[in-house]
């Protein structure tokens, strides 16, 4: 499963990027909101500077004309811009216009498995389900990742899911056992993967024990030392 990281933080990218786990990146309006003093045309360019892989830029217009002339704009920035555009039928449009165009799309905010249906059929490249939102309303959100990647395999679709809105790493693991083909993940559960109590206890003891190993062996060399000058 490809790991992308959900955020338009720049060092959150390049920290991800520099752990050599890094195959894509997702940002929406609300990530690029957190971003301060610059535009998303100069972040999206950053970003893209750092990774090879997908880079999803979102539309914000709700006309067709409005998400061609976005995603036209956002598509000629650089070559791995994937276009995000929202479930909808205008978005449907929108995404069949993109793979006529040879434009790389990646539609989001689906929650149901028909929904990614369609949008494969329009040309979506990505199907971006949203786990965590639909758990927020007390139903399991994996089950359209199960059932999205199944309908792609049966019909060999050539979509891939890619499972967001993860909120934690339990979600990564679901996704990964469910066959998800990517995962974009806020840089809090990047780390959250990471960390385990045992393993900081492991790298305690094992600093302890050479240390203590070390310090023996010194004392053993300097009381043959000793003996050796008192002989
Ligand atoms: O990848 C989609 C993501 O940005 C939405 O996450 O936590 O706001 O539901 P969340």
């Amino acid at each position: 499963m490809k790991l992308f990281i959900d955020t338009a933080d720049i060092e959150e990218i390049r920290t991800v990027a520099r752990w050599g786990v890094l195959d894509g990146v997702t940002t929406n309006p609300s990530l690029f909101a957190r971003t301060s003093g610059r535009t998303y045309d100069e972040v999206l360019k950053e970003i893209c500077q750092i990774t090879d892989g997908p880079v999803s830029a979102e539309v914000v217009a709700d006309d067709l004309d409005g998400m061609l002339r976005e995603g036209r704009h956002f598509a000629g920035l650089a070559d791995n811009i994937y276009v995000k555009v929202p479930m909808s039928e205008t978005g449907l449009e929108a995404l069949s216009h993109f793979r006529a165009e040879g434009i790389k799309t990646n539609c989001t905010l689906i929650f149901t498995a028909n929904q990614g249906l369609l949008a494969a059929k329009a040309g979506a490249n990505l199907l971006s389900p949203f786990v965590g939102r639909l758990d927020d309303i007390n139903q399991d959100g994996m089950i359209v990742i199960r059932e999205l990647v199944s309908i792609v395999e049966i019909h060999e679709l050539e979509s891939e899911v890619l499972a967001a809105s993860i909120r934690n790493p339990l979600h990564v693991t679901q996704a990964a056992l469910a066959g998800s083909h990517i995962a974009t993940l806020p840089f809090k559960v990047f780390q959250q993967m990471i960390q385990h109590p045992l393993t900081d206890k492991g790298i305690a003891q094992f600093r302890s024990d050479w240390d203590k190993a070390r310090k023996a062996l010194e004392q053993s060399r300097d009381q043959a030392a000793g003996a050796r000058a008192g002989a």
